[in-house]
């Protein structure tokens, strides 16, 4: 009986790590809408990895360009994140070597999380286009604007990087400098006289321009 008992402890134990297990993964890493490479993952890749000195295709640092899918894909392993380089380099636990080394600042945990799942989802190169635009109503910036810039432009412009050439993106007051001297809309827009950006990658959804335009024509608030 005592036996028994034991046993079922065990197995009763066991079912709960289990559960606990299978709870911490979803949590983690499933992703309830799918994710595509050219509308989620290469944004934040080209933000974070390929500025001046790093992966690009001019500095290969390590050996590596991934200014294009092939060139990610040899640090990925379709269908198994926990076994590609990349996710182990852009997750690693404290104290271990990690990328974007210092000072730029880590990928956020969300960030991580959208590149696992499309590792794990197969690691296309798709694109999925935007089917629905929704620019109706007032553009926020807390909400609109400031997650395009977080995904697509602080890995170099963020506060703490240095490959921005000092143009700060990440707080309402400078990203406000640079819409009030045009730069901003003429740069993502990739108008003559200005600096094409994002730098290095492709241009910016017609739905991510078409959202800060807006912004902007209604001056830009901090709401
Ligand atoms: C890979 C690094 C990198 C990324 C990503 C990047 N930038 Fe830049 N940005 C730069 C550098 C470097 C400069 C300085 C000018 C140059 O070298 O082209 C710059 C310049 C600018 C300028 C000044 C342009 C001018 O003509 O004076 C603006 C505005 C700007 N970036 C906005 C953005 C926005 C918005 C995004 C995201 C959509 C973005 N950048 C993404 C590196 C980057």
């Amino acid at each position: 009986m005592i036996f028994r008992n034991k046993h079922f402890k065990i197995a009763l134990l066991s079912s709960l790590v289990g559960i606990l297990f299978i709870f911490a993964c979803k949590y983690e890493y499933v992703k309830e809408d799918p994710v595509c490479f050219e509308r989620d993952v290469q944004p934040i890749i080209i933000s974070n990895c390929t500025q001046s000195g790093c992966h690009n295709t001019n500095d290969r640092q390590s050996g590596r360009d991934y200014s294009t899918y092939d060139g990610i894909m040899r640090d990925v392993k379709a269908g198994n994140y926990q076994s590609s380089s990349l996710y182990n380099i852009i997750f690693s636990p404290i104290g271990s070597p990690s990328m974007p080394p210092k000072p730029y600042s880590s990928l956020s945990t969300d960030q991580v999380r959208i590149i696992a799942s499309w590792i794990e989802e197969g690691a296309t190169n798709d694109t999925c286009s935007v089917s629905t635009c929704d620019t109706t109503g007032v553009m926020s910036y807390a909400a609109r604007v400031k997650p395009i810039l977080q995904n697509n432009c602080n890995g170099c412009h963020g506060g703490t990087a240095q490959s921005g050439a000092g143009i700060i993106l990440s707080d309402y007051n400078n990203v406000k400098t640079s819409v009030d001297n045009g730069t901003l809309l003429g740069s993502i827009e990739q108008l003559g006289g200005y600096s094409a950006m994002p730098k290095g990658g492709n241009k910016m959804s017609s739905c991510n321009i078409a959202v800060i335009r807006k912004w902007i024509a209604a001056g830009a608030p901090n709401n």
